[in-house]
């Protein structure tokens, strides 16, 4: 369909209300709600109905993403029937995207029996079961390709969605069709509703083939079958799809009107009888032994299985113990995936080459003759660090004999599951003569600053912040990554561009592209090379969909260091919005009083964390770049759970003394859960203290401060109301 190069002019106003950083009042968001319903409405009907668009791609999703901040900051303007209700419409640009009913998790990873024989103990503890009460896991592959959520209702596919962050997928549903184990309908009496999850992924044998006929047309061959399966699954052309042989297993589910089974062993079986194919090698085991009995199995079949797998998932197998366990902020506390074994190869070490961190660490990496490990052509690799090159762990101690590693060596490389791989050893038998130990830099080789080791620490870091520009566009990289801001069409390579030219110093200067290189400016993007009207136009809507964004990416996207994805999830939560965060940083800055104390108060964060968070609101270049950030964004609030008809919503939790009749780990889930805050130690912001036999001098403190003190009886009937 032919692309309009201009909208029509009588919608400049509104364009320009959609450009403009801050919000209007309540009365003129009305006026604009109802103005913007109505425009994209018309656009949407003239796009699919008549295929005659009138508005340019780049403007629709410009409005639209203005009509959903507005609702977002005034929901009662929200319309039934709104136009940002039609979920799932045929895409204007690129895949729909679909809301998940569930979130799709990702699962906690193991290495060792040890780490297995944790996990049982683990899900003993929390369960309060000893360690001969008896208990059954299943045990399956884990299939290394990339999740689909399929929707079946009334037995016919609905709609399949990828993973995407978890919470929105894309819309994939007409390619998903055409994967021969993806049924149409369902045999049986399936659930009404019913949303099944599982893997897509390509055989060897299929993968060669297809690498074999990209490289015969002249294209570029997939590094592995997992990329292979997500480049077939996301093609906008739906026959492309249907030409590469694609499958699927299913091994879990998302939303259900009716339970499939009590077990999950009984569940898979249900989803075989209504049509899925479930993995074979998936068994029930009813102790550690046998759980890592079936893991051996599966690591020696690994070679013939003809698809990738990189490890083994173990799951509760009964579903009501798997609902009382539920789930950590990405993964289910009742499932583990035990990771198999990296597979190695040997290849030449060329360089060593120093990389500099936004937090300035120095990393060493090794430019390796490219060689293939397990399916994927590797050609970098990581060192670690400074002693891991010499040879010798933090504490001085050998590690590979005390055998350095140098530029011209053999050495084995392995990959780990999805992290990046690793030089393992030296095959000092073929070490080449004339070769030199490495000597690490004592400066940073982006800006030339002194590197410092500060005592106890691995890394040697750049001390110059804030001159360093490999330090800044390492930050603008992580502000830009996915679970930061996330914004389509500027990855690494862009901001890399961008910095280069002194487009973007700051995150700020990301918000501002359009107004200083959009349409019609002097340097307009579309003179760069590899940018044409509709990627930069594609590209201004993906930044302006970014200015709303969720507390917690901004709180991740900043960079601090020691605030991670999780840390930040913590933070937005316990403070709720960006005002309430940004001032009780402020007040904690002295390190010392009632907002230094909150801070350290909350469950997960450590006083290393903590310092760290408070140091950057300190500096006063972070405060203006913040400043000039901030002046962009609607911040959406951090959500509580599930918080309408708690009663401990939104309240603070301390609890205390032993408890008897659920582990404290439970508990501190379960109030969570309920929009409740759980602190670790007791103030005047505490609203309710939940003591246990043997509590002490937090139960003292509490009745000093007159705060309620619920048993933990009392505390259970408060929450069943
Ligand atoms: S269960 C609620 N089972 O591994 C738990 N996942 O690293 C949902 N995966 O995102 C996952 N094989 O894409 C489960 N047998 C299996 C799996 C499996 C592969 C994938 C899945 C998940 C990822 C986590």
């Amino acid at each position: 369909m032919d692309q309009p190069h201009t909208s029509p002019a009588s919608l400049e106003p509104l364009l320009s209300a959609a450009r403009a950083p801050k919000l209007p009042d309540r009365i003129r968001a009305a006026g604009q709600v109802d103005a913007l319903e109505q425009v994209l409405a018309a656009a949407n009907l003239a796009y699919h109905q008549d295929d005659a668009p009138d508005v340019t791609d780049a403007d629709y999703d410009r409005l639209k993403a203005h009509l959903k901040r507005l609702l977002q900051a005034y929901p009662d303007l929200h319309q039934p029937r709104s136009v940002l209700d039609q979920v799932g419409a045929a895409p204007r640009s690129g895949f729909a995207k679909i809301t998940h009913a569930r979130r799709m998790l990702s699962l906690a990873n193991g290495f060792d029996p040890q780490d297995v024989a944790e996990f049982d103990a683990f899900i003993r503890r929390y369960l309060g079961l000893a360690p001969q009460d008896p208990l059954a896991y299943t045990a399956e592959p884990k299939i290394d390709g990339l999740s689909l959520s399929l929707r079946f209702e009334g037995g016919s596919l609905v709609y399949a969605a990828t993973r995407g962050d978890g919470e929105v997928g894309e819309d994939v549903t007409n390619n998903a069709r055409t994967v021969a184990d993806i049924p149409q309908k369902l045999k049986g009496t399936p659930p009404e509703i019913l949303e099944v999850r599982g893997e897509i992924y390509m055989s060897h044998p299929d993968f060669e083939a297809l690498n074999s006929a990209q490289t015969k047309a002249g294209a570029k061959p997939f590094a592995n079958p997992r990329n292979a399966a997500a480049g077939s699954l996301r093609q906008l052309d739906a026959t492309i799809t249907a030409a590469r042989p694609l499958h699927f297993f299913a091994y879990a589910w998302g939303e259900l009107s009716e339970p499939l089974a009590e077990t999950q062993s009984a569940a898979l079986a249900r989803l075989a009888a209504l049509g899925f194919a479930t993995n074979p090698l998936t068994q029930r085991c009813t102790s550690l032994e046998a759980m890592l009995a079936h893991y051996d199995l599966i690591a020696e079949t690994r070679s013939s299985l003809g698809y990738d797998i990189d490890g083994v998932v173990y799951k509760v197998d009964d579903l009501a113990l798997q609902a009382r366990l539920g789930l950590r902020s990405t993964t289910p506390r009742w499932a583990l995936a035990h990771k198999l074994k990296a597979e190695e190869a040997v290849t030449q070490l060329e360089k060593i080459e120093i990389q500099v961190g936004r937090t300035g660490a120095l990393s060493p990496v090794a430019r390796l003759v490219p060689v293939t490990v397990g399916g994927v052509v590797v050609s970098n690799a990581t060192l670690h660090n400074e002693d891991y090159i010499a040879g010798r762990d933090s504490t001085g101690a050998p590690i590979r004999e005390g055998v350095d590693i140098r530029e011209g060596d053999w050495v084995t490389v392995y990959r780990a599951g999805d992290v990046i791989p690793k030089v393992g050893g030296v095959l000092l038998d073929r070490r080449p003569p004339g070769t030199m130990p490495y000597r690490f830099p004592k400066t940073c080789p982006e800006c030339g600053s002194d590197a410092v080791r500060e005592p106890g620490e691995a890394v040697a870091r750049c001390t110059g912040a804030l001159i360093c520009p490999a330090q800044a566009v390492e930050r603008l990289k992580h502000f830009v990554s996915r679970a930061a801001f996330d914004i389509e069409g500027l990855g690494a390579k862009q901001v890399e561009a961008f910095f280069h030219d002194g487009w973007v110093r700051e995150p700020s200067d990301i918000f501002a592209l359009e107004d200083r290189h959009g349409p019609g400016s002097a340097e307009a993007l579309t003179t760069r090379e590899g940018w044409a009207t509709k990627s930069a136009a594609n590209l201004f809507a993906a930044i302006a969909e970014k200015r709303t964004i969720a507390l917690a990416r901004l709180i991740f996207a900043l960079g601090i260091r020691h605030v991670g994805e999780t840390s930040a999830a913590l933070l937005a939560r316990s403070y709720g919005t960006w005002p309430a965060f940004a001032q009780a940083m402020d007040a904690a800055q002295d390190q010392q009083g009632e907002a230094w104390e909150i801070l350290n108060a909350i469950d997960g964060v450590g006083p290393v964390m903590a310092q760290a968070v408070v140091d950057f609101f300190h500096q006063d270049t972070n405060r203006a770049a913040l400043d000039r950030l901030l002046a962009w964004l609607e911040v959406e609030p951090a959500q509580a759970p599930q918080i309408d008809d708690s009663p401990v919503a939104g309240k603070t939790i301390v609890f205390t003394g032993t408890l008897e009749r659920m582990t404290r780990a439970e508990a501190k889930a379960r109030a969570e859960g309920l929009g409740a805050k759980v602190s670790g130690s007791v103030s005047a912001k505490t609203d309710i203290v939940v003591a246990g036999p043997g509590a002490g001098s937090k139960r003292t403190k509490a009745e000093s401060l007159g705060l309620t003190i619920l048993t933990e009886e009392e505390w259970l009937s408060l929450l069943d109301g």
